[in-house]
């Protein structure tokens, strides 16, 4: 089996819910989550027109990563897997600023990239972006889902769409 790693930023946790299924599902060899060292704070509108300001000047956080299950920080040798699947909310029709800081750290030439994106029903570019962004990759089964439009944890696309996907790396 390709050895899998699954990297994802969540701000308040639909992608990590996603990104943990296909772990435990596909038993991935590690699971790393992406985390701002500055976190976002107040409430979720000003978060909203923060990340507006942010997508819009193209800003990268500082970020760290960390065991998304131990919690300790890693460092990544992109080498040591067949395939990585990149996970992130969609902020401003785009991937979360975490994300641009995590795809700008590495070269992406001849890799297998399995992005993935949740959303409140304006899925935007993110795809386009990710293609941009991973120059030189191979994207292979490409995800979105779809989650309640007020920015809350309600899953809105069928359980189904999740188990196709992940049954779905069987083929690769
Ligand atoms: C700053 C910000 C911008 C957002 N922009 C969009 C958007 O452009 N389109 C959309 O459908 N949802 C947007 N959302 C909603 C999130 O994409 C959605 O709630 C997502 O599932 C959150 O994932 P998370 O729980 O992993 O952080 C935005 C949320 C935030 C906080």
């Amino acid at each position: 089996m390709a050895k899998l790693l699954v990297v994802y930023y969540s701000l308040s946790g639909n992608t990590e819910r996603i990104a943990k299924q296909l772990a435990e599902s596909y038993d991935a060899e590690r699971v790393v989550k992406i985390e701002t060292v500055t976190p976002y704070t107040g409430s979720y509108d000003e978060i909203v027109d923060q990340g507006q300001r942010e997508v819009e000047s193209g800003f990268q956080p500082e970020i760290r990563l960390v065991d998304a299950f131990g919690g300790e920080e890693v460092t990544l040798d992109l080498d040591d897997f067949d395939i990585i699947a990149i996970g992130t909310p969609t902020w401003w029709y785009t991937y979360a600023p975490a994300v641009s800081t995590f795809l700008k750290m590495y070269d992406w030439n001849g890799r297998t990239v399995i992005p993935f994106q949740t959303h409140g029903g304006w899925k935007g570019h993110v795809m386009a972006d990710f293609k941009k962004a991973c120059g030189g990759a191979a994207l292979r089964n490409k995800f979105d889902i779809q989650f309640d439009s007020t920015g809350g944890n309600t899953q809105i696309s069928p359980q189904k769409d999740i188990d196709d996907w992940i049954n779905s790396f069987n083929n690769i």
